[in-house]
């Protein structure tokens, strides 16, 4: 069984609102919320208020937020107290210079620690800190925008990944993002990836997400319609 973490970075933010509760209608396991603050990433997003109005709005929701800011330390607390469920930072972003006491920390405060990195960065680099992880996202596209193309040569690291987590902590979970829609998420999860980020996958203007979604699903299980 695979989870889909649909990112809002696709959604109409003028109708988030109705984009998330279709999203939930359709089975999103998790909502993913791209985090930017262009210096860590070319881009800007959105920040502490929105999570912190989409936890008020939606308050059962698992919050999935995707940090790609410089200094993830420093912005931890303001996160978790909007309502993060799960937090992941970039292990390549300047202040994580201690991604371990980081890690521990957000656990410490009852929310699942994630830990990401860029297509170039080796999943060697992080082995030491898996036992401290409940999820690992490895990014599919260069961080920064949606709507760009998988790179393939990132299916092998899904594959490492998984290895690793196998031997030393089965119960994290792995995490894709980017670049992931009907065509190859079947051979994603295959490779071992159990929680599917997805935003222009689901989020089309004129689309129904919750009917992009039950697709997305069905082609995830392996069925061809
Ligand atoms: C990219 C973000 C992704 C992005 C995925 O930096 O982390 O979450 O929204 O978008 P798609 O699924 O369109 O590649
Ligand atoms: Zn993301």
């Amino acid at each position: 069984m695979f989870k889909i973490s649909p990112s809002i970075l696709s959604a109409d933010f003028t109708r988030l609102h109705r984009d998330i509760s279709r999203a939930i209608e359709g089975g999103a396991d998790y909502i993913h919320v791209d985090v930017m603050d262009g210096h860590f990433v070319p881009n800007i997003t959105i920040g502490v208020p929105v999570v912190r109005s989409i936890r008020k709005a939606f308050p059962d929701v698992c919050l999935d937020v995707h940090l790609m800011i410089d200094h993830p330390d420093k912005y931890a607390d303001a996160f978790i107290d909007a309502g993060a469920n799960i937090l992941t930072f970039h292990l390549e972003a300047p202040g994580a210079a201690d991604p371990a006491g980081l890690l521990k920390y957000i656990r410490s405060r009852g929310v699942k620690s994630g830990l990401t990195i860029k297509p170039a960065t080796p999943v060697e680099d992080i082995r030491h800190l898996i036992p401290l992880c409940d999820l690992i996202l490895i990014m599919t596209v260069e961080p920064g925008f949606g709507g760009q193309e998988f790179i393939p040569y990132t299916m092998d690291k899904i594959v490492q990944t998984r290895k690793l987590i196998d031997g030393l902590n089965p119960a994290c979970e792995l995490e894709i993002d980017g670049g992931v829609d009907e065509r190859n998420l079947l051979s994603t999860i295959r490779a071992g990836a159990n929680v599917i980020v997805m935003g222009s996958a689901v989020f089309r203007e004129g689309e129904d997400p919750a009917e992009r979604l039950k697709l997305l699903r069905s082609a995830g299980n392996g069925s061809k319609n």
